[in-house]
């Protein structure tokens, strides 16, 4: 099997510094992407981490393509105004169906996290068979599938819609969404041995459910793949590969977040998926 391959940085923006750490762009439809920003935020110094949960538009993964891409490519447009240098696309639908879009609209590198997720299940599986969940967006987009292919992995794919209102709902612990999740998992096991498949790795293709983690973990034992960790990872390399990660002597890395949508329940709901209180969320309004 050929080793996954990532995106190549290059960027007319980022440049070499040891004095100040890079501004980066991180977005996702609502809470999921802070997931992401939790894994990101102990591995850049001074990092200044400016992040956008467009509550407004979500769910993104019920909509059609077109309406996808406009919605992340005015969220790419609103970080870059805020400063961003480096985007992180840290919701698997935006990634899925508008990360050309996005890339085609600002002149800064753009991560997505499909790849990443993929690179890690590459590196975890045996049998090269894997199990995917994700929205009804991504899984139509068949983008996981696609990037699977390119490694060497055969993935099969399951949109679960519940997940994402149960988790925006809090009800990480809730013996519904135990019932929903082994319902959708217990059903993604027989579709992958009706097709012959021997999967011993499930991603998490979307960023809400890493929440869903432990709950998945009690009720399959697949090895469960979320992106966050290796997109962390990811961004580093690239960052260093400008030599735009300055020493640790700035010190922490900072963040600023905004919303198109409630700021008093972002700094509630986003507390839970970042793993620490959100002191201020600024309202943005972005249109329809
Ligand atoms: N967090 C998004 C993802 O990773 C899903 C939420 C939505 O449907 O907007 O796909």
């Amino acid at each position: 099997m050929t080793e996954p391959s990532l995106p190549a940085v290059s960027s007319t923006t980022l440049e070499p510094r040891n004095t100040r750490g890079p501004r980066i762009g991180v977005f996702d439809s609502g809470f999921g992407g802070l997931t992401v920003l939790k894994a990101l935020l102990p591995s850049i110094p001074g990092a200044h981490y400016i992040y956008l949960g467009d509550t407004a538009r979500l769910p993104y993964g019920s909509k059609s393509q077109a309406t996808i891409a406009r919605y992340a490519v005015s969220s790419a447009r609103f970080l870059l105004e805020q400063g961003a240098e480096f985007l992180v696309i840290a919701c698997n639908t935006a990634s899925a169906l508008a990360i050309e879009d996005i890339r085609a609209a600002v002149p800064v590198p753009v991560l997505g996290v499909i790849e990443t997720g993929v690179s890690q299940a590459r590196l975890t599986s045996d049998s090269g068979d894997i199990l995917v969940i994700a929205t009804d967006a991504t899984v139509e987009s068949h983008a996981y599938s696609t990037a699977s292919r390119k490694v060497g992995l055969t993935a099969l794919e399951k949109a679960c819609p519940l997940l994402v209102p149960l988790v925006e709902e809090g009800w990480i612990d809730h013996p519904v969404t135990a019932e929903v999740v082994r319902i959708y998992l217990s059903g993604l096991a027989a579709e992958a041995s009706a097709a012959g498949l021997t999967p011993d790795t499930l991603v998490l293709g979307c960023t809400h459910y890493p929440l869903l983690r432990p709950v998945i973990e009690r009720t399959v034992r697949w090895s469960v793949i979320d992106a966050a960790e290796a997109t962390a990872l990811e961004v580093s390399r690239q960052l260093a590969f400008v030599g735009a990660v300055p020493n640790a002597s700035v010190g922490k890395a900072t963040s600023r977040f905004f919303a198109t949508d409630s700021v008093a329940k972002f700094r509630r709901l986003g507390a839970m998926f970042l793993g620490q209180p959100i002191e201020e969320v600024e309202l943005v309004d972005l249109g329809g």
